[in-house]
């Protein structure tokens, strides 16, 4: 199987050369393992098929400093949407000139640490934002790159979240932008672009293919009715990947080939343009693994309970976004699945179960369960404080070493 493939060897369950099966004797579990190899080569797979574009990592896939750090030295830029993030995207070594801001409530005091920092652009979603931004710049003497963001009237795409096509808190809606921009007095902004941030999880490229080239006939046109150069043009991203076995992956061979008409008619008239890919889940989702222990098995009036030391407040996701992740024992892999079991974790609430029905050797206590695809908002989505049972450690396999990932 596709996960197996990427993790399995000899039978032993492995990320970037460490095994993982007597993890659990080394470190407290609950836990999450990253694979730094596993996010280099995700990230040189998107730039290879996309040369044209700059990738910014979207830290709030995961925000973990060694991942960050990870994406830098492979040469991504940084997509931040919070005071914070940007703070840990300059302490990884993201350069100011390649990160930009995309938040749809901004304060006064974010604006004011976003210009501070002088990255590349930030993202208005409303009149007011452009107001609020050419304020703090005046107050803070410095002239700034805005995007306008803008909540399009494309289709919508088959995805788990969809941010476009309808009623939306994020950006200018398309119909509306003109109107409501076109009458302001901007003295220290520069409209310099759009993004567009359509969906996430996307693994429709004929969607994605559409998408991109709809925002570059909408760059064109608002440059033309609004009267500003094009130096940026922000797509978005939503690349999905495959979240369980069934999953197909995103073509991007196709996906580039279908691209690469329009990308070439918008470069004969913007050449210095500057194209922009924000991507979280594609870079970082299948490099994570989260790691928790069976802490006792119940046979329960006719299900097989697996209570483990980590639940929904280490890892959230298979809960609140009804996420299949696959789930392995890390221990036996060699062993044949026989019984369908009910992962569960420690917290008091019935909705604490992060698998139901996996299908798994017979569990046992001290069994290493492992979820794949847990790299991105696993962690930092996550209830982590709840009921107090502390913070899962997050570790870093690289070149066969595993070091604690620093947070
Ligand atoms: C504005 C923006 N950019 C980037 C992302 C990252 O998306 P993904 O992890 O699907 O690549 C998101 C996710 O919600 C987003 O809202």
């Amino acid at each position: 199987m596709r996960f197996d493939n990427f993790y399995v060897r000899d039978g032993r369950f492995v990320a970037d050369g460490v095994a993982l099966d007597g993890i659990a004797g080394r470190y407290p579990t609950p836990l999450y393992v990253y694979s730094a190899n596993g996010i280099r080569a995700k990230y040189r797979l998107l730039k290879e098929h996309f040369p044209a574009f700059d990738i910014c990592y979207s830290l709030k896939a995961n925000p973990n400093p060694s991942v960050c750090a990870v994406l830098q030295r492979a040469g991504a830029g940084a997509e931040v949407s919070s005071p914070r993030e940007l703070v840990t995207a300059l302490a990884a070594g993201f350069a100011s000139k390649n990160i930009v801001y995309v938040a749809p409530a901004k304060t006064a005091a974010d604006v004011e640490q976003v210009l501070r920092a002088g990255i590349h652009a930030i993202a208005a979603d409303a009149a007011s934002d452009l107001e609020l931004i050419d304020s703090a710049a005046r107050t803070l003497g410095v002239k700034v790159r805005v995007l306008l963001r803008i909540n399009t009237n494309e289709s919508q795409p088959e995805a788990k979240e969809v941010m476009v096509g309808g009623p939306s808190k994020f950006g200018f809606d398309e119909e509306q932008v003109v109107a409501e921009v076109a009458g302001l007095k901007l003295k220290h902004t520069r409209i310099a672009g759009i993004q567009v941030y359509s969906a996430s999880q996307v693994l429709d490229g004929e969607w994605l293919a559409a998408h991109i080239e709809y925002v570059f006939r909408l760059a064109r046109r608002l440059s033309q009715e609004l009267g500003f150069k094009q130096e940026t043009v922000d797509f978005g991203g939503g690349f999905g990947v495959p979240q369980h076995e069934l999953d197909h992956e995103l073509d991007l061979a196709g996906l580039a080939e279908a691209v690469a008409g329009p990308l070439a008619e918008f470069r004969t008239d913007n050449p210095d343009c500057r194209l922009i890919f924000e991507s979280g889940r594609y870079l970082v989702a299948e490099s994570g693994v989260f790691v928790t222990r069976v802490v006792r098995v119940k046979e329960s009036r006719g299900r097989v309970l697996a209570i483990c030391d980590g639940g929904m407040n280490a890892f959230a996701r298979p809960v609140f976004m009804r996420i299949r992740h696959p789930v392995r024992l890390l221990n036996r892999m060699e062993e044949q699945a026989t019984n369908h079991v009910d992962v569960c974790g420690p917290i008091c609430t019935p909705l604490d179960c992060l698998a139901r029905d996996a299908y798994l050797p017979m569990p046992k206590a001290g069994d290493i369960v492992g979820f794949l695809n847990a790299g991105a908002y696993g962690y930092t989505m996550s209830l982590l404080d709840f009921m107090s049972r502390g913070r899962p450690a997050e570790l870093m396999a690289d070149a066969g070493e595993l070091r604690l990932a620093s947070s």
